[in-house]
């Protein structure tokens, strides 16, 4: 590589495609690259004794973040935390039970909402913070660090549940009923994510991404106001503060309303999940910013020739410069370790 050519390179491959500079090589990574499908990580996370202790404690938090860069070297690592970690920080209670996922209070009326306490968050979440400054430390020079947090209607979803739930039902009813607390919940988180994401850019992010895992249940009116617009907003927030950072967006099965979300929210990139065909993604959304995606985490655990046709599309699909290869949703914790190295390989000797 010429010295000019370095000159113009952040060194860091997932930055350069995010700023529209050749990489020099196609970036990878993969959504909730730390966690159960590692020895590792048990092993960290039987020490800290709950998900949360692990989350909030910064050495351990620090540890586990960086567990999949040494193993398989990925480009980029994401901060270990948890999309629930705002309304825990907003005074909600909190916990994760074994087998059973998060479990909140749930949320049903106006003052329950006027009692959420925005001044406490990033307080609250300092010790994230400090998980950040320990990392941005001791990260190779190639890797880029991710902060992150969830979009506000999918962070709604469980706390108006008080767990996950298959369809999102009482955030919908809330949401088709008008409730003027669901409204007042949506700024509330708008204005704790900006907040949030500021502190973590400060604290060494480069690159923020926006969780939206139940964007795709949303009606297309739903999903103008409550994915769209709130998403809008918070980069706006972040963006008046760092203009520079780098924001990503994950609606999860937006299907044809992708191509609105990019138009509409102001993201750097995009990230599929693994029912968006590769050819009308190159051609509607590529032209406009580039694409994270989009391997099905099943594929990836049944691993096999199909998972090296799964992986040869997406590569040959996507232009290198305009593609930060990732699944198409979470790694799940049965996934093979040979399978995340075999994906690896093909992606980088395929360019
Ligand atoms: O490696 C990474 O990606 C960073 C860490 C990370 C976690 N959760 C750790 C985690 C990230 C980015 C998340 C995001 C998250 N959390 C989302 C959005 C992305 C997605 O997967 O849809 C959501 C919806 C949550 C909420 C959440 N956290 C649920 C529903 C659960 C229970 C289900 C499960 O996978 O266990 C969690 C727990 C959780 N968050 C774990 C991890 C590693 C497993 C907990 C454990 O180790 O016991």
């Amino acid at each position: 590589m010429s010295a000019s050519r370095t000159a113009l390179t952040s060194g860091k491959p997932m930055l350069d495609v995010l700023s529209g500079r050749a990489p020099s090589r196609r970036p990878i990574w993969f959504m909730r690259q730390a966690g159960r499908y590692l020895k590792e990580y048990k092993e960290v996370r039987a020490k800290a004794g709950s998900f949360l202790d692990l989350c909030y404690d910064p050495a351990l938090a620090a540890e586990v973040t960086l567990q999949p860069i040494r193993r398989f070297g990925f480009d980029a690592a994401i901060i270990f935390a948890d999309i629930l970690l705002i309304p825990h920080a907003l005074g909600r209670n909190l916990s994760f039970q074994t087998g059973e996922g998060p479990v909140l209070d749930p949320i049903a009326t106006g003052s329950e909402v006027a009692a959420l306490d925005i001044s406490q968050v990033n307080g609250r979440l300092e010790s994230v913070f400090e998980t950040l400054d320990r990392v941005s430390g001791e990260l190779p020079g190639d890797v880029a660090l991710i902060g992150f947090c969830g979009s506000p209607w999918t962070v709604a979803t469980y706390m108006i549940a008080g767990r996950g739930s298959p369809d999102q039902r009482m955030a919908r009813e809330a949401m088709y009923r008008a409730e003027p607390w669901f409204s007042d919940l949506m700024d509330v988180l708008v204005e704790a994510s900006v907040e949030y994401l500021c502190g973590q850019v400060d604290a060494g992010a480069e690159v923020l991404q926006l969780f939206d895992t139940w964007a795709g249940i949303l009606s297309p009116d739903g999903y103008r106001r409550w994915c769209i617009e709130p998403t809008r907003r918070i980069i706006e927030g972040v963006k008046a503060k760092h203009p520079d950072i780098p924001v990503t967006g994950f609606p999860r099965g937006s299907g044809l309303l992708y191509a609105e979300f990019v138009e509409g929210t102001g993201v750097d990139a995009v990230g599929l999940d693994w029912t968006v065909p590769v050819e009308w993604a190159s051609e509607v959304l590529v032209p406009k910013v580039p694409v994270q995606g989009n391997l099905d985490p099943v594929a990836l655990c049944a691993g096999g020739n199909r998972l090296d046709r799964e992986v040869d599309a997406i590569v040959e699909g996507f232009e290198p410069g305009t593609h930060i290869f990732n699944l198409g949703h979470g790694i799940l914790p049965e996934t093979p370790l040979e399978h995340v190295s075999r994906v690896l390989d093909r992606v980088r000797s395929a360019d």
